[in-house]
Order: structure tokens, then C-alpha cells, then sequence
């Protein structure tokens, strides 16, 4: 008979050393004999800093009457019989039992996050045995905690979290438009298929047209290009930045150029200056693919405001997570609304979700040939996707974005360590290359062994795999000769040679800097490369 959130009665033996004393409290628990409460306490005063308490009036209350002011204190919880409840004083509102069960939740989620995920994340180093990562997730009860009020909230689809993190990256980064997606990956294609839109008339890109990019890519930078019938231009890169060859990209423009899709290769800016210019002189579209990058600053701005339109990703190896996850970014609020369309089924509309109506005029257009009046919310102005966040992701990115300042730095910092460790090697190693103009946000350390060193990367990765060093390659190497274009008929050009492409398919891997990656760590790998090398050179 007795319901979570009554109030009520109940006989403690121990409360008073005289005996047994009646006190208020709340259940919060059922069961067969028993239940679960929270003694309610008058000493407001002496409680009511506490974030595990909530402070209970008559406002809080459904039914009965508090004589006065009262506070739970969450963690004061104790067992009782049924039978030692003696009258039941009233019932919290749904609200405050809201509160109420979502404090509870926390304290679980809390108590979770230190007995089991803290533990794991603070084992000690132990080189040789634990494994050194190239990237991975960094968070605390934070993030758990985020996306435990998510849940609670079941909203599930984009919601106040995904609304708070939007304005959040959109103040760090000083874009005017951010647009969430469920991956890095999903960013680039609506990146490329926005371009693709009618509504640009004679700007939009149409079949044939052609996109300049590198080789030495990740896939998902130079599959939408082709995926929307556009024609990729692959042209080298300088290594050390391992970013565009600026030189080779001027000459690669030709009449059916339409645009220039570019990522800042592992955390270092391309040259925007330059990069921009040429994109200017010949009107061309600039996407900078910022996957790898955020946090990293051209001139003292960040990457990702330079082009028309910009892509990031939230998978765990990035800067910040929300597990899957990515977002465009734009200054343009044409592009806004197109990227927009393509990422919500290609409607014309642009309500959240669960909203009707936000232009006002749902019901009372003429649109193209459909019925005056048909609903806006119906109307498909693109053949688009669906590539939306649900505010989960959204609400571990929102915790995600605070520590971004940290995580950046951190990674400067690892990296810096990694170069110091790592440069006396130069003679078998190319070392990264950060340009004058440019501060990195490093997403790895990249070595690419030199023509003549007495080693090849398949020697030096597996020895390094062997020692619980993980090893990554930059991507897909010259993506040409990947299956995927070996294997297809996908149309593309190549612009002048592909040397230095080829060179990082064979020649070229990373390691990690992730903040997640201790001092102790990153000393382990110098040793471990100079080890390999000194043993090589004799
Ligand atoms: C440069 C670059 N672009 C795009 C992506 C794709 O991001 P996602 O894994 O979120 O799809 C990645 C992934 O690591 C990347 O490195």
C-alpha cells in the first residue's frame, strides 16, 4: 500500500539513545517486508551545501503538510521493517521524486564511475606489459554522469544537451553555425552533398565536376566526392606536414574544378594562407576536413574557420567524444540550412525535433508544384539522409568540450616530448613538420624512416607492437591502391606524380599523444625506438 515518495513515519531503535524515536522520512525502495528511506531532518542549515541534499517544503509535497522546512540528505538511506511505519504523513510530487531519483541515479553512477572505470584508468604503467595506446577515450564521472541525466531525460533524440553542446563548440571554435552529425564521416558527406544543392545555382557542384584532394587520405574525406559523381584530383604531399603540396595543387586546377577538400593531417594545419588564396583566384569551394584537428590554430585562429565549411569527428581516437559522433561547421547560413536539409531527409523544413511550425507558415505556402499549403514539415527540398545525434552522444560531448583546453594542451605537450625524445634520430627519420604560422592540435606522432635507414616500417612497427606499443599508418596510404579503387571503376585524376603518397604507404607511421599517455609512457616509446634503432645501426 505504501508507494515510492511517501512520506512517512517510522520507529528507529537506534536514533535515540533512549530508546525508539519516531522520524520522518521517505521511501525510496519497496519490498516484501521492508523498504528502503531517507530520514528527513530539520537541520536545514547544517545541510544544505551538500549536493546529495534537497531541501523539502510544502511546494515539494502532492499530499500532507510539513510542520517545517525539512532536507533529505541522500546518502543518510537505511532498511526498515514495514511493520516499525507507523502513519503515513504524505507524498512527494512527481518533480521532486524526479530530482529525488535522479540524485540517487548520480550517486550510483558516481560510485560506479570510482569503484569500477577509475580503478582501470589509474593501474600503474607497468613497461613492457601494459599496452600504450595510440588514442583513446579520457573522462571521468563527469561524462558518465551526463549521459546517466540523458537517459533519465529519455528524450533520446537531439535535445537541451545537443542544444548546449552546439553553442558551447560554436563559442570555442567562433563558428556561427554548428551543425551535429553521427560521425566525422557523415560531416564530410553532408559537407559535399550541401555543395551539391540546386539552391546554389550555378555554384553547386554537378556530376563530373571536380574536387581536389590528397592521397593520402582517410577514406571518408574522398568517398563522398565520389559518391555524389564528382571527380577526385589527387595531388602529393610534402612529408613532415604531410599535408597538400601547394604548388601541385595550383597546377592541378583545370576548368571543371569546383572545389578543394583538405584534411589538417593529424592535428597540422595545411598551409591556409596559401591554400585559401588559390581558392579565392579560381572561386573555388573550400571544405577543411578538421577530423584530426581540433584545437589547432592557423595565424592564432583555429582551423575550421578558414573554408566555406568545415567537418569534425567525436570518435574516441579525436580530440573530444561522444563515442560516435561528428558535426559541420559553417559561418555561411546557406550552408547551414543545406547541410541541414541533407542531414534531416532533405526536408525544406528546419524545426527541432518535436517541434512543429518554427517558420510559422507550416500550412500556407505554394511550393514548387505541391498543393498550396501542404505541410512544411513534408516537404523534401533535397534526396538527403538521415545523420543526426541522439542527445546521449550530445550530453558526453558537452562534458567532453570543458576538458578540450586540457586535452589540447596535453597533447601539445606529449607531442613536444615525443620530438625532444625522438629528434637526435633524424638521421634515419623524417620528423613532423609544424609550419611557422601554425600551432598544432597534434592527433598522433608521425615518423616516417628515411631512403638508406637500415630498417623498413614492417620492422620497426612489429617491434614496437611486440612491446605493447601500438602503431597506426597514415590512413590509407595512397588511397589509389586500395581496394577500393583497384577494385572499382570509380573515376578519378591524378595530377602530377604521387611520390611522396607512395613514400608514406610504405615508409610512414604514428604513435599515439593522447592525453591519456603519462610521461612514464611516452619515455617508454623513445626508449623503445632509440633501442631499435641502435641495434639496427650496428
Ligand atoms: C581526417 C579524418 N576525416 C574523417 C574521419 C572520419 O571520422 P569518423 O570516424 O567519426 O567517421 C576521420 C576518422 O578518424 C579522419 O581521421
Amino acid at each position: 500500500m505504501y508507494k515510492v515518495g511517501d512520506i512517512v513515519e517510522v520507529k528507529f531503535g537506534f536514533t535515540s539513545k533512549t530508546g525508539i524515536k519516531s522520524r520522518p522520512s521517505v521511501i525510496i525502495d519497496l519490498h516484501r517486508a521492508d523498504c528502503i528511506v531517507i530520514f528527513m531532518t530539520k537541520e536545514v542549515h547544517k545541510y544544505k551545501n551538500e549536493d546529495t541534499s534537497i531541501i523539502i517544503t510544502n511546494d515539494n509535497l502532492e499530499q500532507g503538510k510539513l510542520k517545517t522546512t525539512s532536507i533529505l540528505r541522500l546518502h543518510k538511506q537505511e532498511a526498515v521493517l514495514k511493520d516499525n511505519i507507523t502513519i503515513k504523513l504524505g507524498r512527494l510530487n512527481r518533480k521532486t521524486m524526479a530530482l529525488l531519483l535522479k540524485k540517487l541515479t548520480f550517486i550510483d553512477t558516481q560510485r560506479h564511475y570510482y569503484a569500477v572505470h577509475h580503478p582501470a584508468q589509474t593501474t600503474p604503467f607497468v613497461p613492457g606489459q601494459s599496452r600504450i595506446n595510440y588514442a583513446g577515450r579520457v573522462y571521468d564521472e563527469r561524462e558518465m554522469l551526463n549521459l546517466v541525466d540523458s537517459a533519465l531525460d529519455f528524450w533520446l533524440t537531439a535535445g537541451r544537451f545537443e542544444r548546449e553542446f552546439t553553442a558551447k563548440l560554436a563559442g570555442f571554435l567562433g563558428a556561427k553555425h554548428i551543425i551535429t552529425t553521427n560521425s566525422g564521416s557523415s560531416a564530410n558527406l553532408l559537407a559535399i552533398a550541401a555543395l551539391t544543392s540546386p539552391k546554389l545555382g550555378d555554384r553547386r557542384l554537378k556530376r563530373g565536376d571536380e574536387v581536389i584532394t590528397v592521397a593520402a587520405a582517410f577514406p571518408t574525406t574522398v568517398a563522398p566526392i565520389i559518391q555524389h559523381g564528382l571527380v577526385p584530383v589527387f595531388v602529393d604531399l610534402d612529408l613532415g606536414t604531410y599535408n597538400v603540396n601547394v604548388q601541385q595543387l595550383e597546377a592541378a586546377i583545370s576548368k571543371r574544378t569546383k572545389a578543394i577538400f583538405l584534411a589538417h593531417t593529424m592535428g597540422i594545419p595545411f598551409d591556409l594562407d596559401q591554400v585559401l588564396a588559390i581558392a579565392r583566384r579560381y572561386n573555388l569551394w573550400l571544405i577543411e576536413d578538421n577530423c584530426d584537428a581540433l584545437g589547432a590554430k592557423w595565424d592564432g585562429k583555429y582551423t575550421g574557420t578558414f573554408g566555406h565549411l568545415a567537418t569534425l569527428s567525436f570518435y574516441p581516437a579525436h580530440h573530444i567524444t561522444m563515442g560516435e559522433g561528428g558535426a559541420v561547421n559553417t559561418d555561411d547560413t546557406q550552408l547551414k540550412q543545406l547541410v541541414t536539409s541533407f542531414r534531416d531527409w532533405g526536408r525544406d523544413c528546419w524545426c527541432d525535433p518535436g517541434k512543429d511550425n518554427t517558420c510559422g507558415k507550416r500550412f500556407e505556402q505554394q511550393l514548387g508544384t505541391l498543393p498550396f499549403g501542404y505541410d512544411h514539415k513534408y516537404v523534401y527540398s533535397h534526396l538527403g539522409y538521415n545523420l543526426k545525434i541522439t542527445d546521449m552522444q550530445a550530453a558526453v560531448g558537452l562534458a567532453q568540450l570543458d576538458k578540450l583546453p586540457a586535452f589540447i594542451e596535453k597533447r601539445q605537450q606529449n607531442w613536444q616530448r615525443l620530438y625532444q625524445g625522438l629528434k637526435e634520430l633524424e638521421e634515419v627519420f623524417i620528423l613532423p613538420v609544424i609550419p611557422p604560422r601554425a600551432e598544432a592540435s597534434p592527433f598522433g606522432f608521425v615518423l616516417t624512416i628515411k631512403n638508406g635507414a637500415p630498417f623498413n616500417r614492417q620492422q620497426i612497427t612489429n617491434f614496437l607492437e611486440g612491446r605493447n606499443i601500438q602503431t597506426r599508418t597514415v590512413f590509407a596510404g595512397n588511397i589509389l591502391r586500395q581496394p577500393a579503387f583497384t577494385e572499382s571503376a570509380a573515376p578519378y585524376r591524378i595530377a602530377g606524380e604521387l611520390k611522396n603518397t607512395d613514400k608514406v604507404m610504405t615508409d610512414t607511421f604514428w604513435i599515439g599523444v593522447y592525453p591519456g599517455l603519462t610521461a612514464e609512457m611516452l619515455d617508454y616509446m623513445i626508449e623503445r625506438i632509440r633501442e631499435f634503432v641502435r641495434e639496427k645501426a650496428w
